[in-house]
């Protein structure tokens, strides 16, 4: 076993004298959280079209699973060994050092240790809303404090708000969802480097790119920068969304050393050594795979959008793989109504009671969803 194995199995022993009972608890509910904020509302016919979880419409890299098809057979051993070279390798591709990350099962655990390690009871949790509601649902079932700001006129975020929260707090864990999950919406390079700047006294600023690869707006940048500076700065990213892994269960924190060593005792153990190997040779294919399917996606979104614009739709200009869209009538029962016709769409944002959020399927699946829209708009 590597001195990397054996620290991990310390890590995940002392995890649990270190993460609290109430953090315990929370973290075997979340399951049940996380089933329902996936769940449709009733039963879907069989043709039914999911666009209801803001996945890539179409399976991992063939080169993944082409890897993960050679490894299955020696599932019976640990594979302790690998995950080193695996942290190496997946730090190097954002120019980073093994120990400027932790590996989680999806970047849900990655949000689950920030929270573990930089809020409580006294420090906050500090995000506009709606937003992605793991994190701070989190926080608050497991106490700690939550302060929500209001989203901007166009649905974007008030990073100065942000700071005068943080502030007035004498610090705290700000989350910045980048695109916003549900809102599409993006936080421009100018307003993140004015808070990475501004960053009140004893404030952590984390920065969830879960969807940043699907941006297209010339104004809109990584943090990961920020991160390679030596800021207060953790960036979170998944595997679930454009590298079409989200079965898989991978994603990453990127921070600072000393961010890292925090956050490290709240994560769980070592992801599975065969999707470390799925997302290995994801990277291997280098930066093209990211640019198709940015660029396929975002054909089809604004195939949607010119659509919705011809028929004189209102919805929010998309920067991520999913739109939200106004619809005049309450979410929920729009929901509900298309599920019925088999369009599956996200769950209601209550802080946006008329409006649904749509992932970008094929174009295929975009048709249906069209047309079933346009049903249950005039039913
Ligand atoms: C903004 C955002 N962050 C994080 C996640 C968690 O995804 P995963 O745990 O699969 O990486 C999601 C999932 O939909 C998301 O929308």
């Amino acid at each position: 076993m590597s001195n990397r194995s054996a620290s991990h199995d310390s890590e995940f022993a002392s995890s649990f004298t270190r993460r609290g009972f109430a953090a315990m608890i929370a973290a075997g509910l979340t399951e049940a959280a996380f089933a329902q904020r996936a769940a449709v509302p009733g039963e879907a016919p069989p043709d039914t079209v999911w666009l209801n979880g803001n996945e890539f419409p179409e399976g991992p890299p063939k080169a993944s699973i082409e890897a993960m098809a050679r490894c299955m057979a020696e599932a019976n051993r640990y594979h302790y060994q690998e995950f080193p070279a695996f942290y190496s390798t997946l730090a190097a591709s954002e120019g980073l050092k093994a120990e400027q990350i932790l590996v989680g099962a999806g970047s849900s655990e990655i949000l689950h240790a920030a929270v573990d390690a930089f809020t409580s009871p006294a420090i906050p949790f500090i995000t506009p809303w709606p937003t992605y509601e793991a994190a701070p649902e989190l926080a608050a079932f497991a106490g700690h404090r939550v302060i929500k700001t209001p989203l901007s006129s166009a649905h974007g975020f008030d990073v100065h708000r942000l700071a005068v929260e943080a502030a007035a707090a004498g610090g705290g864990l700000i989350y910045l969802c980048n695109p916003n999950n549900p809102t599409s919406t993006v936080t421009t390079q100018d307003e993140m480097a004015w808070l990475v700047a501004n960053l009140p006294r004893n404030t952590y600023l984390l920065v969830d790119e879960a969807y940043l690869h699907y941006a297209t707006a010339p104004e809109v940048a990584s943090a990961m920068p920020y991160v390679r500076e030596g800021r207060n700065v953790i960036v979170s990213r998944t595997f679930s969304k454009i590298y079409a892994m989200a079965g898989l269960r991978a994603g990453y924190a990127a921070a600072k050393p000393e961010l890292i060593a925090r956050m490290a005792p709240y994560r769980n153990n070592v992801i599975s050594y065969i999707s470390a190997r799925a997302v290995l040779a994801a990277l291997d294919l280098g930066p093209k795979l990211i640019e198709e399917r940015r660029a396929k996606i975002g054909r089809t979104r604004s195939e949607v959008c010119s659509w919705l614009d011809s028929q004189g739709i209102v919805y929010i200009p998309p920067q991520a793989n999913f739109v939200m869209i106004e619809t005049g009538q309450e979410a929920a029962e729009v929901q509900a109504k298309m599920l019925a016709k088999g369009v599956a769409i996200g769950r209601p944002f209550p802080a946006l009671r008329t409006m649904i959020r749509v992932s970008i399927g094929t174009d295929a699946e975009m048709m249906k969803f069209r047309r079933v829209l346009s049903e249950v708009r005039t039913a």
